[in-house]
């Protein structure tokens, strides 16, 4: 068909044949138009009244602001690199999420999502204690499951376990047999003793250990993000009156905790203000140790090998990108999220952290809460989150609070990776 053919074909458009197709085409547009304007109207309405309801629905929560500091530039001791990748994968599929772990010999004992303390053991992973109940393994059943988070080896041989919802517990790792040193049913101060989180020794036998909310429980840990009312606490408990009290209160999810090398301080970590604390015992006053860390501290553990201290990011903080950031000021949206917050979305939510091919990390401070270095995995290829760095003889293990294995890493296959007695 050539140009010419439309251009005469064109005066033929206004035949009656056409008239009449285009004179139905309007009818069919009239005739929708007649309830696509109402449908659309309703639609509009109910949208609109479904979000009015939704606001005006309580929500579950009384949100705080909180303010983070922008996250500081991945460079100095951050500066992008790969020396996780140096890492491996030990006991793939055998382990679901092991946080927190202890070398001990030829022993490494982790707690897993099913509720169990593991004792690892010439390569074969060993159930050894669970303090709760079956059902086991989904993040719903943790109530009564249990779910084992920090640990750590008394001087007695005795593996000491903080369990995010039954309390602190004493384990003999030849029997299995356990007893329960405090109960989170038991309120301390008048508050509740949620979260139940991480622990360390002092020169004194005392336990002092954090506990990350007073309200909300581990599954329901995006709660304490979306209220953002700090209310986690350092609490220590005197093993020759088995009295536990209150040191630290007004902790935005503490975590991690670790004696310094001289005993005399304890460092807390306050996972949602991405900073450590520094208690010092004998003057019960507290200071920031560091602050805005790339990304939201979870345990930290001192290295004998380095003589410094490690401090694993459960998340990593990006500029612009990081969810936690972008939230934390916007209180009135954190509130409205609380209230689509089940355990199905919960589930989602962590999904979403969940990702691979983010930057793991792991950063190292020395005595004086200062960032000097930071092992990282670019793209989560072979450590995907650090949750704890354990160090044993040059030999960091990693444990991550939602991998099914645990990273090994013999640093003085790095090149260039210092250690102190190296
Ligand atoms: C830590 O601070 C003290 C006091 O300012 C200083 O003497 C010491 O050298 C610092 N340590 C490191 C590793 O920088």
């Amino acid at each position: 068909m050539s140009a010419g053919d439309i251009r005469q074909r064109h005066p033929d458009g206004n035949s009656n044949l056409d008239e009449d197709v285009v004179s139905e085409t309007k009818h069919e547009r009239k005739t929708s138009g007649r309830w696509i304007g109402p449908f659309f109207t309703a639609l509009v309405v109910s949208i609109i009244a479904m979000a009015v309801g939704f606001i005006l629905m309580p929500s579950p929560v009384e949100s705080e602001e909180f303010i983070l500091p922008d996250p500081p530039e991945l460079s100095g001791p951050y500066e992008p690199n790969d020396i996780l990748k140096y890492a491996e994968r030990l006991y793939s599929g055998k382990l679901q999420g092991p946080e927190s772990i202890v070398v001990d010999g030829d022993h490494i004992y982790v707690g897993t999502a099913d509720g169990w303390v593991n004792d690892i053991y010439k390569g074969e992973v060993r159930k050894l204690v669970r303090f709760g109940k079956e059902p086991c393994g989904g993040i719903e059943n943790e109530n009564t499951c249990g779910r084992p988070l920090g640990m750590r080896m008394d001087k007695n041989g005795f593996l000491i376990v903080a369990d995010g919802y039954f309390g602190l517990f004493q384990v003999n790792v030849v029997t299995g047999d356990y007893v329960q040193l405090f109960s989170s049913s038991t309120s301390v101060n008048g508050k509740q003793v949620k979260l139940v989180n991480d622990l360390d020794f002092g020169s004194d036998g005392k336990i002092y250990f954090t506990h990350s909310s007073s309200k909300w429980n581990r599954n329901q840990f995006p709660m304490i993000f979306l209220e953002g009312v700090p209310n986690g606490r350092l609490l220590v408990y005197d093993p020759e009156t088995k009295v536990v009290s209150e040191l630290m209160d007004g902790l935005l999810f503490a975590n991690g905790v670790q004696l310094t090398k001289d005993k005399s301080a304890v460092l807390v970590v306050e996972t949602l203000k991405a900073r450590v604390w520094r208690y010092d015992i004998k003057t019960r006053k507290a200071f920031i140790w560091t602050d805005n860390m790339p990304g939201f501290p979870d345990n930290i553990r001192y290295s004998k090998s380095t003589g410094t201290y490690w401090v694993g990011m459960a998340i990593i903080r990006q500029k612009g990108s990081s969810l936690i950031d972008v939230l934390a000021p916007k209180k009135w949206l954190r509130g409205q999220l609380a209230k689509v917050m089940t355990i199905k979305t919960i589930l989602s939510f962590i999904k979403m952290f969940s990702t691979s091919g983010t930057t793991a990390m792991a950063v190292e401070l020395n005595e004086n809460g200062t960032a000097i270095r930071s092992i990282q995995d670019k793209t989560g290829e072979v450590i995907e989150r650090v949750s704890e760095v354990e160090s044993s003889n040059g030999v960091f293990y990693f444990g991550s609070f939602d991998g099914n294995y645990l990273g090994r890493l013999y640093t003085k296959r790095i090149p260039g990776f210092n250690n102190k007695n190296t």
